[in-house]
């Protein structure tokens, strides 16, 4: 059993397309009425147009917003903030112009509107990194947590592709280390994984397509998401070491995120593999540190500390700070193998491939030994049926015993098979493999009537019997009079067509099952009239159990399955340049419908057999009698 420990945070967020005509009304929600607004730089334009939506609530404007939040930023914000008596903290910008409304926040207690424009995830967390004498300190406190986040989808179109990339890999790196916090819990792995597919889903198309902004909105919430993991669980090496690299070496951060995160990954997957089993199942891809490194790699994003401005001399020094002071990681925290992590990045070096387990060899030297076979589609077959029944022994780590008693099920599978009884045909039907044959069959012949297993109940070469012939032979049961029509796709009647009827009786037992009777009952063989039309009679067929005195009975018990069929009445079609029919029809609200033992069932083939009064339309006297009216189509 887990036990974690969670805590909600109380924020507004709202979220769209050009949203930032809401900021006016934001503001005034949270009592404000003279705004400070806080931009970076290169935010003028944004912070104009935020601007010009407060309108006369704006006091101020500051534009100096740096990265890692410099405390000598903030003194001088601060002073203009003073200065400008205002009461609300608009911020619009990257995680630097948010963390400059945080450290005001901090020293201020002002409310905060913020309008993110890049994926780092600052917005919904109430933590601060503030620099001060070359070292990064980080801390949290929900004062300065901001009030509302306004996403407009529109605000992020504009930001450069290579800022986009390494925003959203610094938002992938959120939510990889919460699925190996400590403090994981579920809500945060839902939302973790949920971030880590949108990302790697939507960020190939921004990059793609930049300016488009269904992709923008996509990735705009999986950082929403990642930024929330960010906020409310610790985070470990990979957060460590990009705050070392930025805060002491002056690296750009986004930037060291993308470099760093594939190395960081590799580093803990030995000791959080079920994590990484489900970042690389999310992320889509098999191996969780080199996806992430192809992914970076692939659409352009650095791959080397080098690229970005790490002196090499440094890194033996960033060791030594990333493992001086204790936090939590998966896996231990050793200084040489964090120099080594930290080499092979500024290198640029990808992480090793993981090396195949002894399985995964074995499955790979099987299929190999089938990589000559002539024909591809046989070869295509035997090395899928290799690599899934391995990877079955593998996941369900199946023992010696359970092997041995599966060949031996098999083998007495085998030994019950004879002329007249196939207990493996039966093994497939029960196991529902007869019916997804089936089933791709029928889907590549539209508009015609779906097929349904053939069952061991067919006996080649029926009796041949005329119209309006009783099949029933006097043996006991409602009658049933059968008026079917045999046409092909188009409607178009088919005549002469061979159709082949056989069913059980009303006791649930074929013919061929009772052996005193004197010849073939309720089976024969028809042709249709001139209107590929064809009648007859019969009796009610009634649900019967599958023969069950052999291993697939014993299956069938260990399962605590019932072994019985829905009634049906079977018909096998064939035409001139057709392709065969063989199908079942069910009468609607027969027993078994919904739990057929052999999975025959389907929408289409369940009709009424209508209950009827009356004289038949051929005269016979009956009491009681129904009637099934059916159209086949056979495809040509
Ligand atoms: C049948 O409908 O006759 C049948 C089909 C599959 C298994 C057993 C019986
Ligand atoms: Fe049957």
């Amino acid at each position: 059993m887990r036990t974690f420990v969670y805590s909600s945070r109380q924020q507004r967020i709202v979220f769209g397309a050009g949203t930032v005509g809401q900021v006016r009304a934001e503001v005034e929600l949270l009592g404000g009425s003279r705004v400070l607004v806080l931009a970076g730089p290169r935010g003028g334009d944004l912070a104009g147009r935020v601007a010009d939506v407060l309108g006369p609530l704006v006091a101020e404007r500051f534009d100096g917003a740096a990265m890692h939040t410099p405390v000598e930023v903030t003194e001088r914000a601060l002073a203009v903030l003073r200065e400008s008596g205002a009461d609300c903290l608009v911020a619009v910008g990257g995680g630097s112009t948010i963390g400059l409304a945080k450290a005001l926040a901090l020293r201020t207690d002002l409310p905060q509107v913020v309008l993110p424009t890049t994926y780092a995830g600052s917005e919904v967390t109430p933590v601060l990194g503030e620099t001060a004498d070359g070292r990064k300190v980080t801390r949290s406190s929900p004062a300065v947590l901001p009030e509302t986040v306004v996403y407009d989808v529109e605000l992020t179109t504009g930001l450069p592709v290579d800022i986009s990339l390494t925003s959203a890999v610094n938002a992938l790196a959120h939510v990889v280390e919460a699925l190996y916090s400590p403090d994981a819990n579920p809500v945060t792995d839902r939302l973790a994984l949920d971030a880590i597919a949108g990302i790697a889903e939507a960020l190939p198309r921004v990059v793609r397509d930049p300016v488009a902004l269904e992709p923008r909105a996509d990735l705009l919430q999986a950082a929403w998401l990642a930024g929330t993991c960010l906020g409310t669980v610790r985070m470990g090496l990979h957060h460590k070491l990009a705050h070392t690299l930025g805060g002491s070496f002056g690296l750009p951060h986004a930037e060291t995120h993308t470099v760093l995160l594939p190395h960081t990954m590799a580093y803990n997957a030995p000791a959080a593999p079920d994590a990484f089993v489900r970042i690389a199942r999310a992320l889509g891809v098999p191996d969780a540190p080199t996806g992430v490194f192809d992914l970076v790699a692939g659409l352009g994003g650095p791959i080397s500390l080098r690229a970005i401005g790490m002196a090499e001399g440094d890194l033996p020094k960033a060791a030594e700070l990333a493992v001086a002071q204790p936090y939590p990681n998966p896996r231990e925290l050793r200084e040489d193998a964090i120099a080594t992590l930290l080499t092979d990045a500024w290198h640029g070096r990808g992480p090793a491939a993981p090396q195949p387990s002894a399985a995964d060899r074995l499955t790979q030297e099987v299929v190999a030994s089938f990589g000559s076979t002539p024909d591809p589609r046989t070869r295509h077959l035997l090395t899928g049926l290799v690599e899934h029944l391995h990877r079955f022994v593998v996941e369900h780590d199946v023992t010696d015993a359970e092997w041995r008693y599966a060949i031996d099920f098999l083998t007495r599978t085998g030994q019950k098979c004879d002329d007249t009884r196939q207990e493996f045909i039966l093994l497939s039907d029960t196991l529902g493999v007869s019916s997804m044959v089936d089933l791709l069959t029928n889907s590549r012949t539209e508009g015609t009537t779906p097929s349904a297993v053939l069952g061991p109940f067919y006996v080649d070469g029926p009796p041949v019997r005329a119209q309006g012939a009783d099949i029933a032979h006097g043996m006991a049961g409602e009658p049933l009079w059968v008026d079917v029509r045999v046409t092909d796709q188009h409607d178009v009647p088919l005549p002469q067509a061979i159709v082949d009827v056989w069913q059980s009786n009303s006791d649930g037992f074929y013919d061929i099952q009772l052996p005193e009777l004197d010849g073939p009952v309720l089976r024969a063989r028809f042709a249709t009239d001139d209107d590929g039309r064809l009648r007859f009679w019969t009796i009610l067929p009634a649900a019967y159990p599958i023969p069950r005195d052999g291993p697939v009975g014993e299956m069938l018990d260990a399962a605590g399955r019932h072994p019985f069929r829905a009634p049906h009445v079977h018909f096998m079609i064939g035409a001139p340049d057709h392709t065969p029919l063989v199908t079942q029809l069910f009468p609607a609200g027969g027993d078994y419908l919904d739990s057929d033992t052999v999975f025959g069932v389907k929408p289409e083939l369940v009709v009424d057999f209508t209950p009827r009064d009356g004289p038949p339309p051929d005269g016979r006297q009956v009491d009681r009698w129904s009637a099934l009216h059916y159209t086949f189509r056979i495809a040509r």
